[in-house]
């Protein structure tokens, strides 16, 4: 079987490792890929162009497709493929609007009674002002559609949340993402990621995941495309994970196919728990990164069966199968990322048991250099959340390169059992 997975980052990087390998996969390609991903051909092309997309898996005769960026999920690349007879893994443009559409996921959440942060819609300012009128703060401003993650401002006063929406819709901020806005209750407890891989019916979770989203140790300075992860949640309990399961994952599932928009793939959750119990706060249709790093970590079989059931039926849970310990990600990230940052240094490496992911590398010469903010995920396994940072840590500390930044903290607040029922 011929395999191409779609997209550049680490994410793609540990699906392409966890494929790697398996006996039925005979050839094993990334678009566009990176140049650290030594287990794939990497394929060129812009993954927002379908049809030029289409053109090469067609020209490579690839069997089966994972797309997991959302950009290329939300554009229809599923649907082109599968038009033109490639199998894939991954939503429908419609049903990943669940991810691309803010309104979309909080009107159905609200029509199915799935529990999420109170909300209403504006389509412009005066809309906005108007339900701000009704909404203590802090308060929450969201532009609808795929930001890059910057789209969400939480607002601490009635000013700020007037900032909020001017730059939404007078400055156009997020450009289209921005042309209508969710206006949401301020939610509070500890956050856990679940990716959650369903076939429209059968519902299967993965080991659930910690984000660590600021650029800084102690959760200070900017929001980052994530500086680290760690797997299983302590705060996720198995008591939380049925309630999660019964209140949220299933009847998600069930009021997407009841919407004829059937979701296939990977649903990722993003919760909070709060006082009054799990609530929705996002969902993706994809799945996350470093979440899918640290969460692989503990794969112990191929996930072709998996991804295959996703898209053909039959699902079920033993597809997967993972290691009960722990497992740490650990982000190398280029100095002064998620600002400016300079490129093309030398990636060193001394032996180590870690397992690195690449994202943002070159090759010059026979040389790995750096090629983005996020450079690399390094990740490792333990019996316990403790011995699976230390590892990831040992593992980091043998990888160099200049200016390179990472947080020192992964995983310190589940250690310290913060958020802790
Ligand atoms: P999102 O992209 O929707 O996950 O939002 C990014 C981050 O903003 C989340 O991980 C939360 O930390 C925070 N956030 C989003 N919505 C809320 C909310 N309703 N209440 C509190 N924090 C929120
Ligand atoms: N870790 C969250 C995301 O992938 O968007």
């Amino acid at each position: 079987m011929k395999i191409l997975v779609i997209g550049s980052g680490a994410r793609e990087h540990a699906i392409v490792k966890a494929l790697h390998g398996d006996a039925r996969v005979t050839a094993l390609y990334a678009l566009p890929g990176n140049a650290g991903m030594a287990e794939a051909v990497c394929l060129p092309g812009d993954l927002m162009d379908n049809a030029a997309v289409v053109r090469q898996a067609l020209a490579q005769r690839i069997d089966f497709c994972v797309v997991t960026p959302d950009d290329p999920l939300a554009n229809g690349l599923v649907d082109a493929l599968e038009e033109a007879g490639i199998a894939c893994f991954g939503p429908t443009r419609a049903a990943a609007q669940i991810e691309a559409s803010k309104v979309f996921a909080k009107e159905m959440m609200n029509k199915y009674g799935i529990p999420t942060a109170g909300f209403a819609v504006a389509h412009n300012f005066e809309e906005g002002m108007q339900a701000l009128r009704g909404m203590p703060c802090p308060v929450v401003v969201k532009a609808d559609g795929l930001t890059k993650g910057k789209g969400v401002l939480i607002a601490q006063t009635q000013a700020e949340a007037e900032d909020a929406l001017r730059s939404v819709f007078c400055d156009k901020a997020f450009g289209e993402a921005g042309s209508r806005a969710v206006i949401e209750e301020f939610l509070t407890g500890p956050e856990v990621s679940v990716l959650v891989l369903t076939d429209g019916e059968a519902l299967v979770p993965m080991p659930s995941a910690m984000d660590h989203k600021r650029a800084l140790d102690g959760d200070l300075g900017l929001n980052t495309g994530g500086m680290g992860a760690i797997a299983p949640n302590p705060c996720y309990t198995a008591d939380m994970a049925k309630r999660c399961m019964e209140e949220i994952f299933v009847p998600t599932v069930r009021a997407m196919a009841a919407e004829g928009t059937s979701f296939r793939g990977c649903l990722f959750f993003g919760l909070m728990l709060t006082p009054q119990g799990p609530k929705v706060l996002e969902y993706n249709a994809r799945f996350g990164d470093p979440e899918i790093q640290v969460v692989f970590t503990l794969l112990q079989n191929s996930p072709l069966d998996a991804f295959l059931h996703c898209r053909n039926g039959g699902l079920q849970a033993d597809d997967l199968r993972f290691d009960t310990g722990s497992a740490c990600c650990v982000v190398l990230a280029s100095g002064g990322y998620p600002g400016a940052f300079k490129s093309g240094f030398a990636i060193a490496q001394q032996p180590h048991d870690g397992t690195v992911y690449y994202a943002g590398v070159r090759r010059e010469g026979g040389q790995l250099v750096t090629a983005g903010g996020r450079v690399l995920s390094v990740c490792a396994a333990g019996a316990t959340l403790q011995e699976a940072v230390d590892a990831a840590y040992r593992a980091a500390g043998h990888i160099h390169f200049d200016g390179a930044h990472m947080r020192t903290d992964i995983g310190q607040r589940a250690l310290r059992g913060e958020g802790m029922a």
